[in-house]
Protein backbone atom coordinates (compact mmCIF):
# COMPACT_ATOMS: atom_id res chain seq x y z
CA UNK A 1 0.00 0.00 0.00
CA UNK A 2 1.45 3.50 -0.57
CA UNK A 3 -0.22 4.95 2.51
CA UNK A 4 -3.05 4.35 5.08
CA UNK A 5 -4.81 7.30 3.60
CA UNK A 6 -4.38 8.41 0.06
CA UNK A 7 -4.38 5.63 -2.65
CA UNK A 8 -3.01 5.82 -6.13
CA UNK A 9 -4.00 4.20 -8.97
CA UNK A 10 -1.93 4.19 -12.15
CA UNK A 11 -3.25 3.59 -15.87
CA UNK A 12 -0.65 3.46 -18.37
CA UNK A 13 -1.62 1.93 -22.26
CA UNK A 14 -1.14 2.49 -26.07
CA UNK A 15 -2.24 5.69 -27.54
CA UNK A 16 -5.61 5.46 -28.72
CA UNK A 17 -6.63 2.50 -26.12
CA UNK A 18 -9.06 4.64 -24.45
CA UNK A 19 -7.54 4.79 -21.23
CA UNK A 20 -7.60 8.84 -21.20
CA UNK A 21 -11.08 8.51 -20.92
CA UNK A 22 -11.02 5.82 -18.85
CA UNK A 23 -8.42 7.17 -16.31
CA UNK A 24 -10.45 10.71 -16.58
CA UNK A 25 -13.97 8.73 -15.69
CA UNK A 26 -12.18 6.49 -12.69
CA UNK A 27 -11.08 9.65 -11.07
CA UNK A 28 -14.27 11.19 -11.27
CA UNK A 29 -15.98 7.83 -10.04
CA UNK A 30 -14.19 7.70 -7.02
CA UNK A 31 -13.47 11.33 -6.37
CA UNK A 32 -9.69 10.74 -6.62
CA UNK A 33 -7.54 13.69 -8.58
CA UNK A 34 -7.20 12.91 -11.77
CA UNK A 35 -3.48 12.98 -12.78
CA UNK A 36 -2.92 13.33 -16.01
CA UNK A 37 0.73 13.09 -16.46
CA UNK A 38 0.91 13.54 -20.80
CA UNK A 39 -0.27 16.89 -19.86
CA UNK A 40 2.27 17.78 -17.64
CA UNK A 41 5.00 16.57 -20.64
CA UNK A 42 2.84 18.54 -23.05
CA UNK A 43 2.48 22.23 -21.00
CA UNK A 44 6.14 22.18 -20.57
CA UNK A 45 6.51 21.39 -25.02
CA UNK A 46 4.12 24.02 -25.31
CA UNK A 47 6.13 26.48 -23.27
CA UNK A 48 9.26 25.51 -25.06
CA UNK A 49 7.69 26.32 -28.55
CA UNK A 50 6.54 29.96 -27.71
CA UNK A 51 10.01 30.35 -26.31
CA UNK A 52 13.51 31.48 -28.22
CA UNK A 53 14.86 27.79 -26.85
CA UNK A 54 15.52 25.30 -29.91
CA UNK A 55 14.13 22.21 -29.36
CA UNK A 56 17.63 20.64 -29.92
CA UNK A 57 19.35 22.40 -27.06
CA UNK A 58 19.23 19.96 -24.36
CA UNK A 59 20.64 22.28 -21.67
CA UNK A 60 18.03 25.09 -22.46
CA UNK A 61 15.04 22.69 -22.35
CA UNK A 62 16.17 20.99 -19.23
CA UNK A 63 16.27 24.64 -17.90
CA UNK A 64 13.01 25.90 -19.14
CA UNK A 65 10.88 22.79 -17.71
CA UNK A 66 12.75 23.15 -14.30
CA UNK A 67 11.31 26.66 -14.71
CA UNK A 68 7.58 25.61 -15.78
CA UNK A 69 5.47 25.54 -12.48
CA UNK A 70 2.48 22.96 -13.84
CA UNK A 71 -0.86 22.86 -11.98
CA UNK A 72 -3.39 21.17 -12.35
CA UNK A 73 -6.79 22.24 -10.86
CA UNK A 74 -10.19 20.07 -10.72
CA UNK A 75 -12.97 22.64 -11.08
CA UNK A 76 -16.48 21.61 -12.61
CA UNK A 77 -15.27 20.32 -15.78
CA UNK A 78 -13.18 18.24 -14.92
CA UNK A 79 -9.12 18.77 -14.18
CA UNK A 80 -7.51 22.11 -16.06
CA UNK A 81 -4.11 22.02 -16.50
CA UNK A 82 -1.91 25.64 -15.75
CA UNK A 83 1.56 26.48 -16.84
CA UNK A 84 3.01 29.48 -15.26
CA UNK A 85 -0.68 30.60 -14.53
CA UNK A 86 -1.98 30.51 -17.67
CA UNK A 87 -4.63 27.72 -18.52
CA UNK A 88 -3.67 25.42 -21.08
CA UNK A 89 -5.46 22.41 -21.22
CA UNK A 90 -6.73 22.94 -24.66
CA UNK A 91 -3.72 24.08 -26.47
CA UNK A 92 -1.83 21.25 -25.32
CA UNK A 93 -3.59 18.73 -27.70
CA UNK A 94 -2.68 20.34 -30.91
CA UNK A 95 -0.73 18.51 -33.13
CA UNK A 96 2.36 21.01 -32.90
CA UNK A 97 2.72 20.12 -29.65
CA UNK A 98 2.17 15.88 -30.00
CA UNK A 99 4.57 15.98 -32.51
CA UNK A 100 7.09 18.17 -30.28
CA UNK A 101 6.72 16.21 -27.33
CA UNK A 102 9.34 13.62 -27.33
CA UNK A 103 12.04 16.35 -27.59
CA UNK A 104 11.07 16.63 -23.93
CA UNK A 105 10.26 13.32 -22.83
CA UNK A 106 13.17 12.00 -24.38
CA UNK A 107 15.45 13.91 -21.70
CA UNK A 108 16.13 12.03 -18.46
CA UNK A 109 16.49 15.52 -16.41
CA UNK A 110 13.18 16.88 -17.47
CA UNK A 111 11.32 13.44 -16.99
CA UNK A 112 13.32 13.53 -13.53
CA UNK A 113 11.94 16.61 -12.56
CA UNK A 114 8.47 15.87 -13.47
CA UNK A 115 8.18 12.79 -11.82
CA UNK A 116 9.08 14.56 -8.65
CA UNK A 117 6.37 17.11 -9.09
CA UNK A 118 3.91 13.99 -9.82
CA UNK A 119 4.77 12.46 -6.76
CA UNK A 120 4.50 15.61 -5.10
CA UNK A 121 1.00 16.00 -6.22
CA UNK A 122 -0.13 12.48 -4.92
CA UNK A 123 1.80 13.25 -1.83
CA UNK A 124 -1.38 14.72 -0.41
CA UNK A 125 -4.48 13.24 -2.26
CA UNK A 126 -5.72 10.03 -3.69
CA UNK A 127 -5.03 10.07 -7.58
CA UNK A 128 -5.27 7.94 -10.70
CA UNK A 129 -1.97 8.83 -12.36
CA UNK A 130 -2.56 8.42 -15.97
CA UNK A 131 0.67 7.66 -18.89
CA UNK A 132 3.46 5.93 -19.59
CA UNK A 133 5.29 4.81 -16.44
CA UNK A 134 3.06 6.03 -13.70
CA UNK A 135 2.96 2.31 -12.72
CA UNK A 136 7.13 1.25 -13.25
CA UNK A 137 8.74 4.49 -12.53
CA UNK A 138 6.38 7.16 -11.06
CA UNK A 139 4.76 4.88 -8.48
CA UNK A 140 6.40 1.76 -8.22
CA UNK A 141 4.26 1.26 -4.76
CA UNK A 142 1.10 2.16 -6.36
CA UNK A 143 -1.75 0.24 -4.97
CA UNK A 144 -3.29 -0.73 -8.03
CA UNK A 145 -1.48 -0.86 -11.50
CA UNK A 146 -3.49 -1.22 -14.86
CA UNK A 147 -2.00 -0.93 -18.38
CA UNK A 148 -5.08 -0.34 -20.95
CA UNK A 149 -4.31 -1.67 -24.51
CA UNK A 150 -6.02 -2.79 -27.78
CA UNK A 151 -4.86 -4.29 -31.01
CA UNK A 152 -3.50 -1.58 -33.46
CA UNK A 153 -6.02 -2.44 -36.19
CA UNK A 154 -8.85 -1.97 -33.89
CA UNK A 155 -7.18 1.47 -32.27
CA UNK A 156 -6.76 2.81 -36.05
CA UNK A 157 -10.37 2.44 -36.99
CA UNK A 158 -11.62 3.93 -33.76
CA UNK A 159 -8.81 6.74 -34.19
CA UNK A 160 -9.94 7.66 -37.76
CA UNK A 161 -13.92 7.53 -36.80
CA UNK A 162 -13.09 10.18 -34.53
CA UNK A 163 -11.42 12.21 -36.85
CA UNK A 164 -14.27 11.56 -39.58
CA UNK A 165 -16.61 12.65 -37.20
CA UNK A 166 -14.68 15.78 -36.58
CA UNK A 167 -14.28 16.24 -40.39
CA UNK A 168 -9.97 16.14 -40.75
CA UNK A 169 -9.23 14.62 -43.96
CA UNK A 170 -7.12 11.74 -43.28
CA UNK A 171 -6.77 8.43 -44.51
CA UNK A 172 -7.06 5.26 -42.25
CA UNK A 173 -3.06 4.39 -43.63
CA UNK A 174 -1.77 7.72 -42.15
CA UNK A 175 -3.88 7.01 -38.94
CA UNK A 176 -2.44 3.26 -38.68
CA UNK A 177 1.01 5.06 -39.16
CA UNK A 178 1.07 7.44 -36.87
CA UNK A 179 -0.26 5.39 -34.05
CA UNK A 180 2.92 3.10 -35.30
CA UNK A 181 4.76 5.57 -34.97
CA UNK A 182 4.05 6.62 -31.23
CA UNK A 183 4.46 3.46 -30.30
CA UNK A 184 7.50 3.02 -31.14
CA UNK A 185 8.77 5.99 -29.79
CA UNK A 186 6.28 5.06 -26.37
CA UNK A 187 8.04 1.84 -25.82
CA UNK A 188 11.40 2.67 -26.83
CA UNK A 189 12.42 6.27 -24.89
CA UNK A 190 15.60 6.32 -23.32
CA UNK A 191 13.88 6.25 -19.75
CA UNK A 192 9.96 6.31 -19.15
CA UNK A 193 9.53 3.86 -21.41
CA UNK A 194 6.18 2.13 -21.76
CA UNK A 195 5.76 -1.28 -20.08
CA UNK A 196 3.97 -3.41 -18.39
CA UNK A 197 4.92 -3.34 -14.60
CA UNK A 198 5.23 -6.74 -13.53
CA UNK A 199 2.70 -6.31 -11.03
CA UNK A 200 0.43 -4.74 -13.68
CA UNK A 201 -3.24 -5.96 -14.46
CA UNK A 202 -3.46 -5.97 -18.53
CA UNK A 203 -7.23 -4.44 -19.69
CA UNK A 204 -7.51 -5.31 -23.08
CA UNK A 205 -10.17 -2.39 -24.71
CA UNK A 206 -10.19 -4.16 -27.95
CA UNK A 207 -13.40 -5.80 -27.53
CA UNK A 208 -15.65 -3.78 -26.59
CA UNK A 209 -15.13 0.55 -26.28
CA UNK A 210 -17.76 0.71 -24.12
CA UNK A 211 -16.78 3.09 -21.71
CA UNK A 212 -19.48 1.24 -18.66
CA UNK A 213 -18.13 -1.86 -19.53
CA UNK A 214 -14.16 -1.43 -19.45
CA UNK A 215 -14.48 0.73 -16.41
CA UNK A 216 -16.45 -1.68 -14.32
CA UNK A 217 -13.76 -4.11 -15.09
CA UNK A 218 -11.60 -2.08 -13.51
CA UNK A 219 -13.68 -1.38 -10.65
CA UNK A 220 -13.99 -4.85 -10.22
CA UNK A 221 -10.51 -5.49 -9.53
CA UNK A 222 -9.93 -2.56 -7.42
CA UNK A 223 -12.76 -3.73 -5.06
CA UNK A 224 -11.78 -7.56 -5.03
CA UNK A 225 -7.82 -7.62 -4.64
O1 LIG B 1 -0.88 10.73 -23.12
P1 LIG B 1 -0.53 11.91 -24.02
O2 LIG B 1 -0.70 11.63 -25.49
O3 LIG B 1 -1.21 13.18 -23.62
O4 LIG B 1 1.03 12.13 -23.78
C1 LIG B 1 1.73 13.16 -24.43
C2 LIG B 1 3.15 12.75 -24.71
O5 LIG B 1 3.90 12.67 -23.51
C3 LIG B 1 3.34 11.43 -25.43
O6 LIG B 1 4.23 11.70 -26.51
C4 LIG B 1 4.01 10.53 -24.46
C5 LIG B 1 4.60 11.45 -23.42
N1 LIG B 1 4.45 10.93 -22.07
C6 LIG B 1 5.54 10.40 -21.44
O7 LIG B 1 6.61 10.33 -22.02
N2 LIG B 1 5.42 9.95 -20.15
C7 LIG B 1 4.25 10.01 -19.50
N3 LIG B 1 4.17 9.56 -18.25
C8 LIG B 1 3.12 10.55 -20.15
C9 LIG B 1 3.24 10.99 -21.45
Amino acid sequence: MNNATNLVITMDGTCGSGKSTIAKRLAERLGFIYLDTGAMYRAVTWKALRSPVDLSDREGLIELAGKTEIRLRRGEEGTKVFADGQEVTEVIRTPEVTNAVKFLADLPEVRRHLVAEQRRIAASRSVVAEGRDTGTVVFPQADYKFFVDAPLEVRTERRFREFEKKGVKISQGEVRDDLEKRDHADRSRPVGALRLAPDGIVIDTGDTEDIETNLNKIISYIKTT
